[in-house]
């Protein structure tokens, strides 16, 4: 065989085995090899690492995997009896102490108390190794029908929140010459989401933002994780913002459902923190195909989910196909 043959095989070779791990994983390729193959969560022991939303659902989960691992934990979020709840499962699911975790009562959205957020945990923990921005709220509603307010409301949740923190504690991560922010976004920070326009729209400037970002300390040895979960099991259906301005959605997950298992997400993210990765996603079958499909043919894909319509994609977005 000559080298222009081997060359071409190598190349079908490399196609058929992403294909097949595209089809049959749950997660990228690179973040498939990385859990195979690179540094595993147990590597980030020892390390401060702050979870926002770590009252429930993922934040929750990731809070096990990282007390299991050996870290010290920061667990923010509203409600005060359910970060208290998650840090006694830490103590006794990990190899953590009392005063590896700090419970913190935090509002994204109160700008204001985010300094004296900043500097409890420092006089705390004296440093913050990893700043996991991941509370946020989804949304069930329809675009022309979502109040101007109900936008705001989302933005300011799930990107000013996020924004304001970061601002807070890089600072103090460049000042010591190491750091590492880490957004939970969402496959809607990369494709659109049918029902959750404004979700859709601050999940990709999240994710702009971010990116922008990463490049302007990537000298600093400051790091940036794009986590993109497709759907998983959580408590985000029930708040979810509608289309009307202080509304909950109160939806309910089916155990049938096609969503990944909270605790795999957290998981994977956990890898994807312990190898610095820059962006990753993390979802069953079709959504990692579709999100593959819309990264290599995007015009395509749009097109294609025109073809489907609303009522296939919704489905395949609730995991009911
Ligand atoms: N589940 C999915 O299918 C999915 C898919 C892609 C991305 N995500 C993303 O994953 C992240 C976590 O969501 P989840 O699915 O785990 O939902 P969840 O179970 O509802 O958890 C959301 C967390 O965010 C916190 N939170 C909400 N509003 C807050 C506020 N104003 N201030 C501080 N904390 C607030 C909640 O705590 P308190 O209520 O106690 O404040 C809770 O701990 C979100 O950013 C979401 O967009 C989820």
């Amino acid at each position: 065989m000559d080298l222009q043959s081997l060359l071409v095989w190598i190349v079908i070779l490399f196609n058929v085995v992403g294909m097949v791990m595209i089809l049959l994983g749950d997660a990228d390729i690179l973040l498939q090899i990385r859990a195979k193959f690179g540094k595993s969560v147990k590597s980030l022991a020892g390390q401060v690492i702050w979870i926002t939303g770590a009252s429930s659902g993922i934040g929750e989960e990731l809070a096990y995997e990282l007390a299991r691992a050996g870290c010290r934990l920061v667990l923010s979020a509203r409600r005060i009896k359910e970060l208290e709840r998650v840090k006694k499962e830490c103590m006794l699911r990990g190899r953590v102490k009392d005063e590896d975790i700090l419970v913190l009562k935090l509002d994204s959205i109160d700008f204001a108390s985010h300094k004296t957020a900043v500097n409890k945990v420092l006089a705390h923990f004296k440093h913050i190794d990893v700043l996991v921005n991941n509370a946020g709220r989804s949304q069930r509603a329809e675009w022309l029908k979502t109040s101007v307010q109900v936008d705001r409301d989302m933005l300011e949740l799930n990107v000013l929140g996020v924004l304001s923190l970061s601002k807070l504690v890089l600072p103090y991560m460049i000042e010591r010459g190491s750091g590492h922010i880490v957004n939970i976004s969402s496959v809607a920070g990369k494709l659109g989401a049918p029902l959750s326009g404004s979700y859709t729209g601050a999940k990709h400037a999240l994710q702009g933002w971010f990116d922008a970002l990463r490049i302007e300390v990537g000298d600093k040895n400051i790091h940036v994780t794009n986590v993109c979960p497709g759907p998983v099991f959580s408590n985000i259906l029930a708040v979810a913002f509608t289309e009307n301005e202080g509304e909950e959605f109160r939806g309910e997950m089916n155990p049938n459902e096609k969503r990944m298992k909270t605790d795999r997400c957290a998981y994977l993210t956990g890898v994807a923190m312990a190898n610095k990765m820059w962006e990753v996603w993390i979802a069953k079958n079709p959504v990692l195909f579709f999100c593959y499909a819309n990264q290599y043919m995007p015009n395509l894909t749009k097109w294609l989910s025109g073809k489907l319509g609303l009522k296939t994609i919704k489905k395949m977005r609730e995991g009911q196909n």
